[in-house]
């Protein structure tokens, strides 16, 4: 019997693919397989007996790589996965910048009470005015998975799509919309779009990029977006930023306590891969790369 460790709760249509001869309910000392979604692991001792850990997600920075691979344990991430449920959320995250619908709901909330309200509508529409998103420059930073998605159903929407992405492989980004403008360097993004997406890994190349520096580049009103990783941007350049007008929404889908007071922050807490979907696929793929490594060593 191989024992596998449920690190976090992880879709049953995923762990019904391990079938027979596994025992899915081993702790983690005795695991010989761990799945894992957002526990931190770093906290954690990994057995000497751990083979495997597959992250049934993209990022692997609750992972600790090294001290895994000192051990021999191989470590599996569910790239693309979970691409779309994080593409959709991005999708309303910037149609929630642009139009006040968060400022609205609020404000029904608040009013409910008011037999009046009907006739209050005509103060809250100018209140809570937005503007379109159809023919607006998106600028997206990262063209994995996510940010390919992401290009392509701006472009649908009709805005104009900027995008910048490290060079890999032979420079062919598969799946991606040739109307999307490629270019060579992040600054153009910075200086001259309206909304911005970052579509990043966390490392230390790309810890706090967005800093002072890039905020200064921003023309005032830019939308940022972040469903990536919190620590790309820098609090306290955000602060300034969003205070000097450079930046008049922040989403991002970290509920970081020195993001969440900050006005103009529309603040979701890590909801990008939760999806029924997502999870089912994310755990689908993980299993499957765990018994691939057991049972036919790839
Ligand atoms: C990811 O890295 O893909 C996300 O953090 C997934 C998640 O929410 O578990």
């Amino acid at each position: 019997m191989t024992k596998v460790t449920c690190l976090n709760p992880i879709a049953k249509v995923g762990l019904e693919r391990f079938g027979a001869g596994y025992q899915l309910d081993a702790p983690l000392e005795e695991a010989q397989l761990a799945l894992v979604r957002s526990a931190d692991m770093h906290a954690m001792t990994a057995p000497a007996g751990l083979l495997a850990v597959a992250r049934a997600g993209a990022g692997v920075n609750n992972i600790p790589l090294d001290a895994l691979a000192k051990q021999g344990t191989v470590v599996f991430n569910t790239p693309g996965a979970n691409a779309n449920g994080v593409k959709e959320l991005v999708l309303a995250g910037m149609l929630l910048a642009a139009r006040d619908v968060v400022g609205g709901v609020e404000w029904v909330r608040a009013n409910q009470a008011d037999p009046d309200i009907a006739k209050d509508t005509e103060k809250a529409k100018k209140q809570f005015a937005g503007g379109e998103i159809q023919g607006k420059r998106l600028g997206i930073i990262g063209l994995g998975h996510i940010g390919v998605k992401v290009a392509n159903a701006a472009l649908a929407l009709g805005m104009e799509v900027w995008a910048y992405t490290l060079p890999e492989g032979d420079g062919t980004i598969p799946g991606l919309a040739q109307e999307v403008h490629l270019l060579e360097g992040p600054d153009e993004i910075y200086e001259t779009c309206d909304y911005i997406t970052l579509h990043l890994p966390l490392n230390d190349a790309t810890r706090q990029m967005i800093n002072g520096a890039v905020f200064a580049k921003m023309k005032p009103g830019t939308v940022l977006l972040n469903f990536s990783r919190d620590k790309l941007v820098d609090d306290e350049a955000l602060a300034r930023a969003m205070e000097k007008g450079l930046v008049r929404r922040y989403v991002s889908d970290f509920p970081n306590p020195a993001v969440v007071h900050l006005p103009g922050a529309l603040v979701i807490p890590h909801l990008g891969a939760s999806t029924e979907e997502s999870e089912d696929n994310c755990a689908c793929m993980a299993v499957d790369q765990l018994k691939a490594f057991l049972e036919e060593g790839t």
